[in-house]
């Protein structure tokens, strides 16, 4: 065994086990040589408790946005670049390292009381490496993931992107984009998986299911969220054992204006998610629907087995819809 200067010797090292050239950050506070090595003003404290981990488009920025009120829980610092969603697990933030993302939760040195700290970043659901990365850091996380009809997260999705002035998503209907077929042109393919890849949930949750129990994960039905969100945050508060418990019904209030629930401040007014949130575009054409009710019918049908298996006995609604005979 010979030592070497360090560039050196991680190459050669990756030489000789390339398996390992890929980091995959573990929990310092699991190991204790690893914490002896630690800087004294780490903690784990500074790493969250529990992840919103998606998918894009079923309500999450309104649920990160509820969350944020409790006293105990605190999300994040904002990203420069990402804003509220920090993107660690999921794309080449990761590499940044275990300091980077750290240094988003930072220590209160001034309050005794730990902070809940949370982070939600919608990509997480469908990314192929995030629950070995989530679950190799944060073991004893708890997940938080909204659902809501797959057919019409995609096209939630679809407009979202469009507006954001995708070339693609401006050249094509979404009817173009959701039957591109295996021949189309590179660009709208890609669009297309995009649009549609998240929305097969029953996959992504078996994978988070090989790393994480399910008692660990609690899945918000998204349409409940928009109508009842008084009562999703009571059980959220339930699932996750957060005290003091947070009275809700206080701090959120339908706006007819908005068309949502939205935060309620100084008595009379109310506080709503920006335009992007709850965006005003034309209904859905029946064709694409149908169309997405027939391409979701085995995802959905692994669904509603998957809900049986982990001992979910109420079935959305909109799931009931999407399965029905009519399609
Ligand atoms: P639309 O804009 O298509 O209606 P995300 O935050 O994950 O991107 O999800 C955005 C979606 O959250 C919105 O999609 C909207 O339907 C839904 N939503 C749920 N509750 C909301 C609320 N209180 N205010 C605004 N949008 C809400």
């Amino acid at each position: 065994l010979s030592t070497a200067p360090p560039l050196q010797l991680a190459e050669n090292y990756f030489k000789l086990y390339p398996g390992e050239s890929d980091p995959v950050w573990g929990n310092p506070c699991d190991d204790h040589r690893h914490q002896k090595i630690w800087s004294r003003n780490k903690s784990c404290d500074s790493l969250p408790k529990f992840l919103v981990i998606g998918p894009q488009k079923t309500g999450t920025t309104a649920l990160y946005t509820f969350l944020s009120l409790h006293q105990t829980i605190a999300s994040n610092l904002p990203s420069p670049t990402t804003f509220e969603e920090i993107q660690f697990f999921n794309a080449h933030n990761y590499l940044r390292g275990l300091d980077w993302y750290m240094d988003f939760f930072p220590v209160d040195s001034n309050t005794s009381t730990t902070r809940y700290y949370f982070e939600k970043s919608a990509t997480y659901f469908d990314g192929e490496l995030v629950p070995k990365r989530v679950h190799a850091l944060l073991p004893r996380a708890r997940l938080v993931t909204i659902l809501v009809s797959p057919a019409k997260r995609a096209y939630s999705w679809y407009q979202h992107v469009k507006a954001r002035g995708d070339v693609i998503a401006n050249n094509y209907s979404f009817h173009q984009v959701v039957t591109a077929s295996d021949t189309a042109p590179k660009a709208l393919r890609d669009l297309r998986n995009r649009c549609l890849n998240p929305g097969k949930y029953a996959q992504h949750l078996e994978r988070w299911m090989t790393y994480f129990p399910p008692q660990s994960i609690h899945i918000i039905d998204g349409e409940e969220l928009k109508n009842n969100p008084v009562e999703v945050m009571n059980e959220l508060q339930k699932f996750l054992k957060i005290t003091p418990f947070f009275n809700y019904t206080e701090h959120l209030r339908f706006d007819p204006k908005k068309g949502f629930y939205c935060q309620v401040i100084k008595g009379d007014h109310t506080k709503c998610l920006g335009r992007s949130k709850g965006r005003h575009y034309p209904p859905m054409e029946e064709k694409s629907l149908k169309h997405l009710q027939r391409y979701y019918l085995s995802h959905n049908t692994a669904l509603v087995k998957l809900f049986k298996k982990i001992g979910i006995r109420i079935i959305p609604n909109w799931l009931k819809e999407d399965l029905s005979d009519k399609n």
